[in-house]
């Protein structure tokens, strides 16, 4: 059994509370806002984020950041990205060297165009980190359909906990060493899946669908390899398998708020209708900054920026994509 602090109770911070206690750990979970935490720990729901889903009795509430933190073998953080460095910021006299914290987030700083493992180690200085990340929805998880997940740290170590702790019979965890890689494809399939939302706005079919997904995971694994991730990685999981499910699910707000978009909503008003933190609107900003900083073509990514920030109409980006110079499928293709 394992002490565990989780950090944020939304969806999966929730979900995964759930999971690990009934993996038979000790789990501890936090949220910034008190009255949530008290709702959760008096009604065993978090019906505003996981309807229906009755939450077990083991799981120890908090909103003392001291409680969750201090003394934990292992820290789970699963705020939204933006909340990540605030976050990481309270916690910093609370937390040993050698903390050992697995992070669930996904997301691209804008300022510093870190990953949240970079915003972790930048701000703790001597934490071990590790992400868990796939094609996991929250809903899905809880309700323990089988999932695939995978565990990347550059501490072989810590993935192999993670992978001990979080794994049971219908959440499979795989690990590697692909910190870059794991994080990138995550954080990036936001940004897609807000086109492949458009798409399903402007009525376009399954064949419009499939050209984004594909040509999409091109774009993030030509970035990625840039980056120093492995190009197999984009293969796995936490690339093609995450972003197959958030192009295509009914739980995915990226593709709801693209989809909003598509039918003629402003990115203010679709935000608003999704009424969650639409992370794909800010990590589309961070891609085409990364896209420049590592000289990368990004061509929906681009797009996807015009729309959100340039007020582009939606048919127009459309047509600029289909009307890009004529190219070979594969870059290096010989005949
Ligand atoms: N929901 C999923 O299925 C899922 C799956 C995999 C990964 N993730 C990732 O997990 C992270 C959290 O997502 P979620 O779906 O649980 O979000 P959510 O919108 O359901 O909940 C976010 C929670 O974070 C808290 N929060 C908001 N602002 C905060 C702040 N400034 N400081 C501290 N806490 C704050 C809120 O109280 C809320 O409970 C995201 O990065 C997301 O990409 C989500």
């Amino acid at each position: 059994m394992a002490r565990i602090g989780i950090l944020g109770a939304g969806s999966w911070g929730t979900a995964l509370a759930v999971l690990l206690v009934g993996n038979g750990h000790a789990v501890t979970l936090w949220s910034h806002r008190r009255e949530e935490i008290l709702a959760m720990e008096q009604t065993c729901r978090n019906e505003s984020k996981l309807p229906g889903v009755i939450l077990p009795r083991e799981i120890h509430y908090s909103s003392q950041l001291e409680e969750a933190v201090r003394g934990q073998d292992l820290l789970v953080f699963a705020v939204p990205s933006k909340a990540t460095r605030e976050t990481a910021q309270k916690i910093r006299n609370m937390v040993p060297d050698g903390q050992q914290i697995v992070c669930v987030s996904k997301g691209i700083e804008e300022d510093t165009l870190f990953r949240q493992t970079q915003i972790l180690e930048d701000v703790l200085g001597g934490v071990l980190t590790a992400e868990l990340s796939g094609p996991s929805h929250a809903e899905e998880v809880v309700r323990q359909i089988p999932t695939l997940v995978v565990a990347a740290s550059k501490s072989r170590e810590l993935a192999v906990l993670t992978q001990e702790v979080f794994m049971n019979a219908n959440f499979r965890v795989y690990i590697s060493p692909d910190l870059i890689g794991v994080e990138i494809g995550g954080s990036l399939k936001n940004v897609i899946a807000l086109a492949a939302g458009m798409s399903d706005g402007l009525g376009y079919g399954d064949n419009t669908k499939a050209a984004l997904i594909t040509r999409g995971i091109t774009e993030i694994t030509r970035l990625a390899v840039a980056m120093g991730a492995r190009e197999d990685t984009m293969s796995g999981l936490s690339g093609i398998g995450d972003l197959i499910v958030t192009c295509q699910s009914r739980h995915s707000r990226n593709r709801m708020a693209g989809y909003y978009i598509g039918q003629g909503c402003s990115v203010r008003e679709a935000m608003n209708r999704v009424k969650m933190v639409v992370e794909g609107v800010y990590s589309a900003r961070a891609a085409m900054a990364l896209g420049l900083k590592y000289g990368i073509d990004l061509p929906i990514i681009e797009q996807v920026n015009r729309v959100l920030f340039e007020g582009m109409d939606v048919r127009k980006a459309v047509l600029e994509l289909m009307g890009r110079e004529r190219k070979a499928e594969l870059e290096h293709s010989f005949w």
